[in-house]
């Protein structure tokens, strides 16, 4: 009889989905909060025929050659920049995201972290606890308007439209967008969603909110020149990578007030957080929890779960990433 393939789980996890792998593959885990630097990692993965990742582990080329027992690299995170795709598949390697299941969770988070930095929510709460708030008064801590104003979108995915849907029909929103390919008509029409140029988008949003994948050819879509073009009493929302947008040139102009304000959940280098972020006042900061509710994030560890058990049984991955 052939042995139980064996699968590392790279990070702690639900113990549901630790229990549900135990059942189908022998399982190692990292048992500690800790993520494993890649060298470590390539020395904890050897002999093991799949790995359990999330949006951090680096997967690359270094480590699928050093690693050539393994058949499955399979993510709880939609986001894949961490994974060298092109690299696995030359040897054979499936690699997997988690899609779909977390669609609407982060679209909510997004929409509220616009609101909160459109309606000024985090800044003016920081206030009050440093026991500053003596007085009312007619100017008090006053925001732009998010209902009938126009959403920009920059990355029209799932997520992008799940956003859409909540401002065009919750909020009366006027959207636009800027992806690579335009949706089809039937997909845009409900929305009254509409395709610009980056540099409409730019110029005409009230409040952007950007959902494009981290790629070489999206880092720093935003940075100076492109905030340069937005309204001053604009915001930006951040929910897809850190690296979309310069966080050096986002903080500068949030100092000079370029643009009202941001909301990012996401960073350059987290968990690291640039320093001149931290000092402004206008902006709010999340620690990359978009998609963080229980269910969603069960159901994320489960689709990888089933994808390792699937692909390590000689099955059609649920949701494979193509090279
Ligand atoms: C989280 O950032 C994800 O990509 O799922």
């Amino acid at each position: 009889m052939n042995p139980k393939p064996r699968v590392l789980i790279a990070r702690q996890i639900f113990p549901e989905i630790v229990e549900r792998l135990r059942r189908h593959v022998d399982v190692t885990t990292n048992d500690a909060p800790v993520d494993w630097p890649r060298d470590e990692l390539i020395a904890r993965l050897q002999g093991h025929d799949g790995v359990f990742v999330a949006a951090t582990e680096p997967i690359d080329a270094t480590l699928v050659a050093a690693c050539p027992q393994l058949k499955a690299v399979c993510s709880m995170a939609v986001g894949y920049n961490n994974i060298d795709v092109a690299a696995c598949s030359a040897r054979g390697i499936t690699v997997t995201n988690a899609p779909d299941v977390l669609t609407d969770t982060t679209a909510d988070f997004g929409f509220a972290l616009m609101l909160a930095a459109a309606r000024r929510i985090t800044e003016s709460e920081h206030f009050l606890r440093s026991g500053r708030w003596q007085r009312w008064s007619h100017d008090f801590f006053c925001g732009a308007d998010v209902h009938a104003a126009t959403l920009g979108i920059l990355g029209m995915g799932r997520i992008g439209q799940a956003i859409a849907r909540r401002g065009a029909l919750g909020f009366d929103m006027k959207v636009i967008y800027h992806n690579r390919s335009r949706l089809a008509p039937e997909l845009e029409a409900p929305l009254g969603a509409r395709w610009v140029d980056k540099e409409t988008l730019l110029r005409e949003a009230d409040h952007l909110v950007i959902v494009v994948p981290y790629s070489k050819a999206s880092h720093h879509a935003i940075g100076a020149a492109e905030l340069a073009l937005m309204k001053p009493t604009a915001t930006l929302t951040n929910v897809a990578r850190g690296g979309v947008v310069d966080d050096a040139a986002l903080a500068q102009a949030l100092r000079e007030r370029k643009i009202a304000a941001a909301a990012l959940d996401v960073f350059e280098g987290e968990p690291e957080v640039h320093a001149a972020l931290l000092a402004v006042p206008n902006i709010v900061l999340t620690p990359h929890i978009a998609s963080a509710t229980v269910a969603t994030r069960t159901k994320m560890a489960l689709l990888a779960a089933d994808n390792l058990i699937a692909v390590l049984h000689g099955r059609a991955p649920l949701t494979p990433v193509k090279a």
